[in-house]
């Protein structure tokens, strides 16, 4: 079984296609429990639904929240595989990357390296990319590492907005194109199927 712990901080419709994507297929994947920033948020709200355990967490002591430090340990005795950012608006700590090493996916709703970096999350990355008149948006799947939305580039899918008329517009593009390809990816981390050759990574 291929255990993945989902970070979320908001709607939670990626970790809805996740979770529609695991139930579709018989892939051999479960998602061990949903982690995220907020004390409530609707995406807890699905995790509830299909009973997946869920944890807040924070950098301090909540009275309701484990501290990162407690979070390593909970997802290593969880047999973690991957950590899927969903929207988890929050940057990961170092704790977390060095204990789980090139074993942090994030995806974002724009083409990286474009349209990336602090501050870019949400609406904020598709006013920017309307501004720019950019004519292809699109959702990229990249390693997180101490940097923000700078891992490596796993996966892309690109779409056409040459026909957008506002950000929402672009935003809701993106967005399918989010569920489709996050789903993917992570099936092809369970398969084995993603590899690094010549400073590349590829999917087979
Ligand atoms: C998505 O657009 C994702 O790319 C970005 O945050 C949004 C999360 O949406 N990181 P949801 O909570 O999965 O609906």
């Amino acid at each position: 079984m291929y255990k993945i712990a989902v970070f979320v901080s908001g709607r939670g419709s990626n970790l809805k296609a996740i979770i529609n994507s695991i139930a579709q297929t018989e892939i051999k994947i479960e998602i061990v429990c949903v982690v995220s920033d907020k004390i409530e948020c609707p995406a807890f709200e699905i995790a509830e639904n299909y009973r997946i355990p869920t944890y807040s967490v924070s950098q301090n002591e909540g009275k309701d929240s484990v501290v990162y430090s407690e979070l390593v340990s909970i997802l290593k005795k969880m047999g973690t595989d991957l950590i899927v950012l969903a929207g988890f608006l929050k940057k990961i700590p170092d704790i977390l990357i060095e204990n789980f090493e090139k074993k942090i996916i994030n995806i974002h709703p724009a083409l990286l390296p474009s349209f990336g970096g602090k501050g870019m999350y949400g609406l904020n990355v598709h006013k920017a990319v309307f501004e720019k008149s950019a004519q292809v948006s699109g959702a990229t799947v990249h390693f997180v590492d101490k940097i923000y939305d700078n891992g490596k580039i796993i996966a892309q899918e690109c779409v056409d907005i040459s026909d957008a008329n506002s950000p929402e517009e672009i935003a809701e593009k993106v967005l399918k194109v989010e569920h489709s390809l996050l789903p993917k990816v992570i099936i092809k981390f369970s398969d084995n199927k993603v590899i690094e050759k010549n400073n590349r990574i590829y999917l087979l």
